[in-house]
């Protein structure tokens, strides 16, 4: 069974979605603890809910960058994480962490990367026009939303859509994909050869035509 830690700062939707996931037997997981920067974060409930560890550790507290990451690793390595999932945690990651989970940290990111990174991707596509946006599930490297890129799932977006009226469309799928990403590292499937990411079993003509981890 897979040992994932959690990092999140907001309202945990992404996290409430793996812990569906694992609760409706989809992903064989345990999340072993989850952890935020912030004391208000709705994902400390959700945590509560289904008997979660959760640590709150505040940037502040500690004397730099650095020493925060470390700090956040050795939490994980404590625990036997083998995956890190960041679900809405809303800050670079350290390098002290990166190093410690090289291509072992997940992220979610609502657009469509290259497209959009950083703050409010859907937003961002909004307000420029694109006609197509969505999701995209990486592992996370030195650069801001530039790691590997595991899964996408895309979803129209229209003259009149707002950050939120898209981002609602976004959401949607990104608590598909993101469980699955998890699934398919779960299950040894996922294998990252420089920036590539090479999933098993899905062939190029899968991958074209009817993805299967977009269409179910
Ligand atoms: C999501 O839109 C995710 O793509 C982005 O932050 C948001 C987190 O939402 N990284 P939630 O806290 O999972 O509900």
């Amino acid at each position: 069974m897979l040992i994932l830690g959690v990092l999140a700062s907001g309202r945990g939707s992404n996290f409430q979605s793996i812990l569906d996931g694992i609760e409706s037997g989809f992903l064989n997981a345990k999340i072993a603890v989850l952890i935020t920067d912030n004391p208000d974060a709705y994902a400390l409930e959700r945590a509560k809910k289904h008997n979660i560890e959760a640590l709150v550790l505040k940037p502040k507290d500690f004397p730099d960058k650095n020493a925060y990451y470390s700090h956040i690793a050795g939490e994980l390595k404590k625990r036997n994480v083998e995956l890190v999932i960041l679900a809405g945690f809303m800050r670079v990651v350290g390098k002290e962490l990166i190093d410690r989970y090289r291509n072992k940290i997940m992220n979610i990111h609502p657009a469509l990367l290259p497209s959009f990174p950083g703050l409010h991707g859907q937003k961002q596509a909004a307000d420029y026009g694109v006609k197509i946006s969505g999701c995209t599930v990486h592992f996370v490297d030195e650069g801001m939303d530039t790691g590997p890129i595991i899964i996408q799932a895309a979803v129209p977006a229209y003259h009149d859509d707002t950050e939120d009226t898209l981002g609602e469309r976004i959401l949607k799928q990104e608590h598909r994909i993101f469980p699955y990403a998890i699934k398919l590292y779960s299950e040894g499937k996922i294998s990252v050869e420089g920036r590539k990411v090479i999933i098993k079993g899905a062939s190029k003509d899968a991958v074209l035509i009817n993805p299967p981890y977009l269409f179910q």
